[in-house]
């Protein structure tokens, strides 16, 4: 039996009676499992160390697992009696703990560490290297190992069996994928630093402590090979103020607290992008969708309040949430050694006291997950500063915007109807772009201005792509070295970027019409923005220090160690996996016979030769590498001659000199030459013989050859110096090549979106700053004349039919509406129009050509839909709840430079309510809202009600902006029908519901009923009676 008394440490107290001894002590969890424990008693008080004792536990009490315990069994019975007043009663008083040497591990150390790490990083998966593996433990290996699809190998320790898992190092990005991208788990990984000589004795000759070096999260990936090229990866901390909590336990009204204002700030580890934002709860979705974080810090002490308003918004849309403690972070200077630049950030606007909280948590959180790495991110950008059109998160999905709404999938989207990119990057800055077109009349001419100039110049706008494809994702390169990692590849990468930088800017410059080179030019200006000096200078540094051809030598030796670390870790697995105790070999045997297999393998040394070591710098990189290969060049002839001299000396023609792993720097001779006598000097003694090779060790050549270990070691370290200082120069540069990096993908887009209007013939619209009405009769109009669907086009004429274009003139004064009513009978493309209006602002507004034959649009600051009807069963609300939040959303917010389009809303409630909630939208749209709105419905009496409520274009006055369209279906007289998609005006009372009905398949029968029920409504009579012959079916059915 056993007793523990826990104190709120990770060590406890342990007082155990035996059949044989009692004892007390102080252990830790993991040295519990050397007791034969069939109880287990601790005091009332729970702590977190009563955690760490019951899980293990309950592997422990099971005797089959604990050696002793068996052991006792077999044994022979002993009887010990103790009195009563003997056994300590209660919890046993806490005495200061013993020092942990005192205590024998009772894992082996590398276990040992793995379990202290597992307890501190609670809630990670933790991955510990052990040599050329990563190494899963305990409970997490038999947990993890079949989601990983490893195999789980007891592992035996002298204390029974451990569970463990691995995979070799170089396969960690594939199981970091699975873990971290496909589960959402958090990874710890311990990495080995070497011990210190005391430290060495004290973990028992360990070589290696194994701390944890960095978490991995969904949002805090650097360059892990699973990242999506074409997105950011966002995490995003959200700060609510303390008054927002009080408003939610006061009276937990959610519509009270959908004013709050909070605070957001969002980074990418992979580009150092960093961002705030203020904004408010009700906001929060739209924030959300357009930026779309990966993940979620929310303040540790939000953690308790499950039903917080927040946290409901979080879960609706399945984001992940992470908690975490507000940490060191005060004020914005505290950010500073954070930031690319340490000077002061001095925004237009300040920045607000929630952003700057949001701000705290999420650098502490992220520096937490670096583990101490440092970093170089960009100074925070205000979004509230930039001028960007919003775009809430039902137009995101019901637009299909960057994804479809059925399947979710990219396909069918608009972003993939008009990407052309040819970059990394410049793909993800569209995506951005896309999310928050801009409002901003400057902005979106500069775009127009470079996109007429590439359609213009085919030549200019081939050559610059041809360039670009060339040129590597500087932003996520950039970052890697800020990140202090990154390797001579992307050096080499970088290096390339900027000659292509270099080129591209050549190109610019002769693009430039001869006569003005005004520096109003938008070629110019992009010319302006690029810095070259600095970084061509580093350029030139990389060329000269990196050894290209090395590199891919040594690229070559990786791939091959590699596999033939695949071989061995599956026969470990073999070997330490098999469950019968006679596959668990001793080490050295199985290691042997390792060997044995591993025979027909070529080592890399033998392969290569020891002489062609291969080098990453070329030895002109600094002055010491070019002496140190020097010096190793007369080394290596020095051997030569040496080779010679011995060959001569011992009259041994196989003579070579050698060095291997077990023997270091011996003589080797084969075939006649190792039976000879003739150097069976007293220093000359042979290592090892067989009937055909002799080894033997020679002064000379030791002491030659130690010298020549000393050369490529300094050379070695001498690279990395080397490495070290080029790295620093990147980070030197750090801003300009981010600056530079953002310029070519803008010319990406540029060109692309040249490339698009080419291709589908898209037209330059016009755009009119519409901040203030006065400033052209256009400023708040929509005009686009012959408008198509920039994907529905394209679906249809893979079928072979063509698309009807229609136009759009809401606000045209004089003479059209500044809403449309438009009604018409199902499948007509009412739907279609909607959107294709608001996906051509959209387009407009990034700076995109738009697919219309003409097109004059005052600008637009949000975009606002209701489409569709979809269920949200997960958060138990109806289609028709979920219409009613969506509209409630459009009618508080959108303004009169808002766009909103409108579909079918009242669908789905009974007809007459619907009429009555749909008119009251178009009402409030009317009177309040006052922006462009298209607003497509079946309800026909809503044209009655606009017209009794004197709302329409031609009753004049303020409130007449209401103008009706319909679409319509042509019989050809014989039953059979055409939908035309041509938009007219007036209003369509028919919806042709049984037409669609009978090309859907409905049964003749049934769609003749629904006829007499319609023609019977018509007629003012509630139904018909049952058909005669339904009744006789009645009667059958009865009699039966
Ligand atoms: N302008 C058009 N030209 C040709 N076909 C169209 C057009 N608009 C829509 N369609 C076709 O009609 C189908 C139904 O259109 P939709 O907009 O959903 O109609 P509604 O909303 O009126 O029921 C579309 O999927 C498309 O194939
Ligand atoms: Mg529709």
């Amino acid at each position: 039996m056993l007793a523990a008394h826990l104190p709120f440490a990770r060590r406890i107290r342990v007082a155990w009676f035996g059949s044989t001894r009692r004892s007390l002590h102080s252990a830790d969890a993991a040295t519990l499992d050397r007791f034969p424990i069939q109880h287990v008693t601790t005091c009332a008080r729970p702590g977190p160390a009563c955690g760490q004792l019951s899980r293990p536990m309950l592997r422990w009490t099971s005797q089959a697992r604990c050696p002793i315990a068996r052991g006792q069994i077999r044994g022979k019975k002993t009887r010990t009696t103790l009195r009563l007043d003997e056994l300590p009663q209660g919890a046993i008083p806490a005495a200061p703990p013993l020092p942990l040497e005192e205590v024998e591990p009772a894992y082996p150390t590398v276990l040992l560490q793995a379990r202290r790490n597992m307890d501190k990083f609670d809630g990670c998966v933790l991955l510990t290297r052990v040599g050329g593996f990563y190494e899963l433990y305990f409970e997490q290996a038999d947990e993890y190992g079949p989601l990983l699809n490893l195999k789980v190998a007891q592992k035996k320790t002298s204390v029974g069996p451990v569970p463990m898992a691995g995979f070799p190092f170089f396969q960690l990005d594939r199981f970091l994928k699975i873990l971290v991208q496909d589960l959402n788990r958090h990874v710890a990984i311990a990495e080995e630093f070497p011990n210190s000589p005391s430290d060495k004795v004290k973990s028992g000759g360990l070589l290696h402590d194994r701390r944890v070096a960095r978490i991995v999260t969904p949002g805090t990936l650097i360059d892990e090979n699973f990242m999506d090229p074409y997105a950011n990866n966002y995490v995003m901390a959200i700060h609510l103020p303390a008054e927002a909590d009080r408003l939610q336990s006061d009276d937990g009204n959610q519509a009270s607290d959908a004013s709050t204002q909070i605070g957001l700030a969002w980074l990418d580890l992979s580009t150092g992008a960093f961002f705030t934002q203020p904004t408010t709860l009700a906001s929060l979705g739209s924030a959300l969708s357009r930026v779309s974080p990966r993940e979620i810090v929310l303040d540790k002490e939000l953690e308790l309040q499950k039903d917080h308003t927040v946290i409901s918004i979080l879960e609706e849309e399945m984001h992940l949430v992470t908690y975490s403690p507000l940490g060191e972070f005060r004020t914005m200077s505290d950010w500073a050694p954070m930031l690319e630049s340490e000077a002061p950030i001095q925004p237009t606007q300040p920045f607000t006291d929630n952003e700057v909280q949001a701000g705290n948590i999420l650098l502490h959180y992220v520096k937490d997950r670096l583990r101490g790495l440092s970093m170089k991110l960009q100074p925070p950008l205000r979004h509230e500063s930039l001028q960007v059109m919003n775009i809430d998160k039902n137009s995101m999905r019901s637009l299909e915007i960057k994804q479809t709404i059925r399947d979710g999938v990219f396909k069918g989207s608009l972003l993939h109807a008009i990407r052309r990119t040819v970059t990394k990057s410049g793909a993800r800055l569209l995506s951005e772009w896309l999310s928050s077109p801009s409002t901003s009349l400057g902005v979106i001419n500069f775009r127009q201005e470079l996109v007429s100039r590439f359609i213009a110049d085919e030549d200019l706008r081939d050559s610059i792509t041809v360039l670009l494809r060339r040129s590597h994702d500087s932003h996520r390169l950039v970052q890697k070295f800020a990140l202090n990692r990154g390797d001579p590849d992307d050096l080499l990468g970088l290096a390339s970027t900027i000659r292509a930088t270099e080129s591209i800017v050549y190109l610019l410059r002769e693009a430039l019409p001869e006569q003005t080179r005004s520096e109003e030019d938008c070629l110019a200006t992009m010319i302006k923005r690029i810095s070259l000096e600095e970084p061509l200078k580093l350029a030139q540094r990389i060329r000269e220090a990196i050894d290209e051809e090395g590199l891919n030598q040594k690229h070559q030796i990786e791939d091959s160690e590699a596999d033939e670390m695949m071989a061995l870790a599956q026969d470990i697995v073999k070997t330490e996996g098999a469950p019968d105790d006679t596959a668990l070999l001793p080490k050295v045997a199985a290691a042997k016979s390792e060997k044995k297999r591993a025979k027909g393998i070529t080592s890399i040394r033998e392969h290569y030769g020891e002489d062609s070591e291969v080098w990453i710098m070329k030895p002109g990189a600094s002055p010491t590498l070019a002496r140190l290969h020097s010096d190793l060049s007369s080394l290596t002839l020095e051997k030569i001659q040496l080779t010679e001299t011995l060959r001569t000396r011992l009259n041994a023609t196989s003579l070579t000199l050698k060095w291997t792993p077990g023997l270091g720097h011996i003589c080797h001779v084969r075939g006649k030459d190792a039976n000879s006598s003739s150097y069976g000097a007293a220093d000359l003694r042979t290592l090892s013989s067989s009937r055909t090779t002799r080894s033997f060790h020679q002064p000379e050549w030791t002491q030659l050859g130690e010298r020549i270990d000393k050369t490529r070691f300094a050379i070695r370290a001498e690279e990395q110096r080397v490495f070290a200082a080029l790295r620093g120069q990147v980070i030197q540069s750090l801003v300009k090549l981010r600056r530079n990096a953002t310029v070519l993908d803008e010319l990406d887009i540029t060109t692309s979106f040249a490339r698009l209007a080419t291709e589908q013939g898209l037209v330059r619209p016009i755009l009119y700053d519409s901040t203030s009405p006065t400033t052209s009769p256009h400023a708040r109009s929509t005009i686009i004349l012959g408008g198509r669907h920039p994907t529905v086009e394209g679906g249809l004429a893979a079928q072979g039919r063509t698309f009807q274009q229609n136009d759009c003139l809401v606000g045209a004064a004089p003479g059209h509406g500044r809403i449309w009513l438009i009604t018409g009978p199902n499948m007509a493309g009412k739907s279609t129009f909607l959107r294709q209006n608001a996906l051509i602002t959209i387009l407009a507004q990034i700076g995109s050509y738009v697919p219309a034959d003409h097109a004059e649009l005052g600008i637009v600051d949000a975009i606002f839909s209701r489409v569709g009807s979809a269920d949200n069963l997960y958060h138990n609300q109806s289609t028709f709840m979920v219409e009613m939040l969506e509209t409630a959303a459009i009618l508080r917010q959108a303004t009169p430079r808002s766009f909103v389009i409108m579909d079918e809303v009242g669908r789905g409630t009974t007809p007459d309510d619907g009429a009555a909630v749909a008119f009251a939208a178009l009402h409030h749209l009317v009177h309040v809202n006052r922006c462009r709105v298209l607003f497509a419905t079946h309800f026909h009496v809503l044209a009655d009600l606009v017209a009794r409520g004197r709302m329409r274009l031609e009753d004049g006055g303020d409130a007449g902006a209401v103008e009706m369209y319909c679409t319509d279906v042509e019989e050809d007289g014989k039953g059979g029908f055409v939908y035309v998609h041509k938009l007219r005006r007036g209003t369509n009372r028919q919806s042709h519901a049984l037409k669609v009905a009978r090309l859907a398949g409905l049964p003749e029968r049934a769609i003749q009923v629904a006829r007499e029920v319609l023609e019977g409504l018509e007629s003012g009579v509630q139904g018909p009676p049952p058909p005669a012959e339904e009744k006789d079916l009645r009667k059958e059915s009865r009699a039966v």
